[in-house]
């Protein structure tokens, strides 16, 4: 199964890529942690990375295609894999289609994840990560049980970054949805409901097909 999750900040698409790990067993690809890992351990493409991230903007298309191609090179992502925030702009979406035509395993399905532009808001400022344990929680919709982990707030879901974020998906993701629906691959799925139904909404809508089929 080779799926991409294509919606704007905030829509839940490295929840449900966790969801989908475990269910199917596929690596998650998402070129924000693989950006934030190299951010965190100082490397010269975090040092380049960074100032772009923390304002909101897309990391340049070069550095993102040549993170991904070695992510896909590697063996666990041969037996599918899910995309979680790439591509990101056409320019993106035709290199993937390269990469993946020359390797013969081409895209299953597509899954926009739609979203009100207030929810996600919320979601975007309510959100915390462990930085021990790296698990993503929501000050207003699942806040941890205990008092056990060290919660931090990412540097772009700060007010002010997201405003800037939303814009970028706007002029430069959404374009891909009519890019992904002329090539026949594009489903949507209602992503304001608790975080089961909208796996259960994502599995309905594309997955049957793609398990069928991998
Ligand atoms: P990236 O890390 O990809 O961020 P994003 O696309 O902005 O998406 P998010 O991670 O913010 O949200 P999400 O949709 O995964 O939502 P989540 O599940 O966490 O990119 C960050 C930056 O890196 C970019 O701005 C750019 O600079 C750079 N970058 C990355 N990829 C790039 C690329 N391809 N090209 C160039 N630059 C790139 O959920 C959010 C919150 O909501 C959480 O608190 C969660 O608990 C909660 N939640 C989730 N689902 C539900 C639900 N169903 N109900 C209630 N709450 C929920």
């Amino acid at each position: 199964m080779r799926i991409v999750l294509l919606g704007a900040p905030g829509s839940g698409k490295g929840t449900q890529s966790q969801l989908l790990v475990k269910a199917y067993g596929i690596p998650q690809i998402s070129t924000g942690d693989l950006l934030r890992e190299a951010v965190s351990q100082g490397t010269e493409l975090g040092r380049r990375a960074k100032a772009a991230m923390d304002s909101g903007k897309l990391v340049d298309d070069a550095t993102v295609l040549g993170m991904i191609r070695e992510r896909l090179s590697r063996p666990d992502a041969a037996k599918g894999f899910i995309l979680d925030g790439f591509p990101r702009n056409i320019a993106q979406a035709e290199a993937l289609q390269g990469m993946l035509a020359d390797l013969g395993t081409p895209l299953d399905s597509v899954v926009l994840m739609n979203l009100d532009l207030g929810i996600l808001f919320k979601r975007l400022t309510g959100r915390r990560i462990c930085q021990e344990c790296g698990k993503v929680f929501n000050i207003y919709t699942s806040p941890p049980a205990d008092g056990k982990h060290q919660l931090i707030q990412r540097p772009d879901d700060k007010e002010e970054v997201i405003g800037k974020r939303l814009e970028v998906y706007e002029a430069q993701t959404k374009p891909l949805i009519q890019y992904y629906e002329a090539a026949g691959l594009l489903h949507s799925v209602e992503a304001d409901a608790d975080v089961e139904t909208v796996f259960k909404s994502i599995e309905r809508a594309a997955l049957p097909r793609t398990v069928a089929g991998s």
